[in-house]
């Protein structure tokens, strides 16, 4: 299976310390998917150009979408399933990971698994952002599991590796 893990922090700066979090989160998610057989293909909103001013990639004329948006679109349509990794900021998902998905439809979501992984420096793991998850990611077509994980002090829990 071909999995695409989506890293919800656009963070990239202190305080708070240490900077982004969800980087080790991102890599813990890679690292089961992995060790499992399958495949994790890591997704980084500080790596992809959605082109300045929100326009979604079904916006735009077939081919006129900015290159890294026709990419991820291909990427999130190819992929069996997802892994939705957020940090918790002021009880709600990242707003960097909504508005990365807000560039794609539905269909292209449609009908896959999407597992809700959420985390925050604090104890309670980020649950409170993993409610509206669920409501977010079926709305995007894609079915969230039963099951999520939270992951408090991921700072604690976690190497910068993931191990
Ligand atoms: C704007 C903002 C809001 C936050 N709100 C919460 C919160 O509601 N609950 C919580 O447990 N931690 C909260 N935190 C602390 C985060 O858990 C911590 O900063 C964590 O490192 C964020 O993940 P990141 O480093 O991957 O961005 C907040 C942090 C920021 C920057």
């Amino acid at each position: 299976m071909n999995y695409l893990v989506f890293l919800g922090s656009a963070r990239d700066s202190t305080p708070p310390r240490p900077a982004r979090l969800g980087a080790r989160v991102a890599a813990a998610c890679c690292r089961l998917v992995t060790a499992r057989g399958h495949r994790a293909t890591l997704v980084d909103p500080l790596e992809i150009d959605t082109g300045g001013v929100f326009k979604p990639q079904f916006a735009y004329a077939e081919g006129r979408a900015p290159a890294p948006l026709d990419a991820l679109a291909k990427m999130i349509t190819q992929a069996d399933g997802y892994v939705m990794v957020s940090p918790e900021y002021n009880h709600a998902m990242s707003p960097a990971l909504a508005h990365l998905l807000n560039h794609f439809g539905a269909s292209r979501f449609a009908f896959k698994p999407s597992a809700i992984v959420t985390y925050s420096a604090g104890q309670w793991g980020g649950a409170r952002a993993a409610m509206g998850m669920r409501g977010f990611l079926s709305e995007l077509g894609c079915l969230p599991v039963s099951a999520m994980v939270h992951i408090p002090k991921a700072q604690e829990a976690l190497a910068e590796d993931g191990a």
